[in-house]
């Protein structure tokens, strides 16, 4: 039997390069690898917590389905279903409400930050590793694609499963692994700080060649600090991603301090990459039947599977 791979993205706004390279990119390796069998979803019920506008969640949402199928995506290889269209998630995550402590849940680093950040904090925030472990622990998950800031999201999955193991006296839960590729755990924005939708310092993963030259241009610079070098450290960061250092160490160096030609030539080489995966996806545009269909086949699958596990818990608790 294959291992289990399981990931997912929230349809929050349009994906960036950080979500590609840091995860999604790796689920269109697992797949065209073949040595996992794949369930990618949309995790709707997640982006509740901050898209709470119906026309948009759905507008969101069938996009997200479209860059998925975009990057290379294959509905007849990997299972691809919204999170919401499989109830056994939140259900499962009922259960485990009833095993995990709010002290444990008030030390997540995404709870602390949103502390930080808000007056009032939803109890969807409060709860979003619950849902987030069972997401994971339905599919007897073996590895988990993300970038570093689901870490502690996919520890908790562990400890969660182990819990609950224990109490129950069985052995229902698999422990899963996050796949973390180290060069690209947290891609930096524009201004060095870690790309997100949230600070707004992304480069859109289908962006326009107008988005991507007027992106790059605003990357912030800085000639007097640590950059007298004449490396601009933020822009270099990015080029990373698209050309072995090896080939930029020759760039950089001919080019010392003149940072408009360097923005120039990660204009060109962001513009290769993205170019191809631009005009897939806009192919792919209208075909809104054919979303529709991907996920229907998709629900089919994975609450197949889901419900499966979900009364091996059931019998694990003494509901059944
Ligand atoms: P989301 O939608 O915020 O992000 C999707 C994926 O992109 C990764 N990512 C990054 N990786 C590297 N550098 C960055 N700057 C960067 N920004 C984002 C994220 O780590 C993530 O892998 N909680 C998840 C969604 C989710 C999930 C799951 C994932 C819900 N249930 C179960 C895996 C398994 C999230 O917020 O992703």
């Amino acid at each position: 039997m294959k291992k289990n791979l399981l990931s997912g993205v929230k349809p929050t706004g349009r994906p960036h390069i950080g979500n590609y390279f840091g995860a999604m990119k790796q689920f269109v390796d697992a797949q065209t690898l073949g040595q996992y069998d794949c369930h990618l979803f949309i995790a709707d019920y997640h982006a509740l917590n901050l898209i709470q506008d119906a026309d948009q969640m759905r507008e969101l949402t069938l996009d997200l389905v479209l860059d998925y199928l975009a990057i290379g995506l294959d509905p007849k290889k990997s299972i691809i279903f919204k999170q919401s269209d499989v109830p056994a998630h939140t259900e499962l995550a009922w259960i485990f409400d009833t095993i995990v402590t709010m002290p444990y849940l008030e030390r997540a680093h995404a709870f602390k930050d949103a502390e930080a950040k808000s007056k009032e904090i939803n109890v969807g925030t409060f709860n979003y590793p619950v849902l987030m472990a069972a997401d994971i622990l339905l599919y007897d998950t073996d590895v988990v694609p993300v970038g570093q800031d689901q870490k502690q999201h996919v520890e908790y999955a562990r400890d969660i499963a182990l819990k609950f193991n224990h109490i129950f006296k069985s052995d229902t839960f698999k422990l899963p692994e996050p796949l973390i590729l180290e060069s690209v755990a947290t891609v930096p924005g524009i201004d060095g700080r870690k790309m997100s939708k949230s600070y707004n310092n992304t480069i859109p993963l289908f962006a326009s060649r107008e988005e991507i030259q007027k992106t790059v241009m605003s990357i912030v610079t800085d000639s007097n600090g640590p950059e007298a070098g004449g490396v601009p450290a933020n822009v270099y960061a990015i080029h990373k991603l698209f050309r072995s250092e090896g080939d930029l160490k020759a760039l950089y160096e001919t080019n010392k301090g003149k940072y408009k030609i360097l923005k120039e030539a990660l204009i060109e080489d962001t513009d290769t990459f993205i170019k191809p995966l631009r005009e897939r996806r806009e192919k792919l545009v209208g075909a809104v039947k054919n979303v529709v269909k991907v996920l229907e086949e998709g629900a089919k699958a994975a609450n197949e599977k889901a419900s499966v596990k979900l009364i091996e818990v059931k019998k694990a608790i003494g509901v059944l």
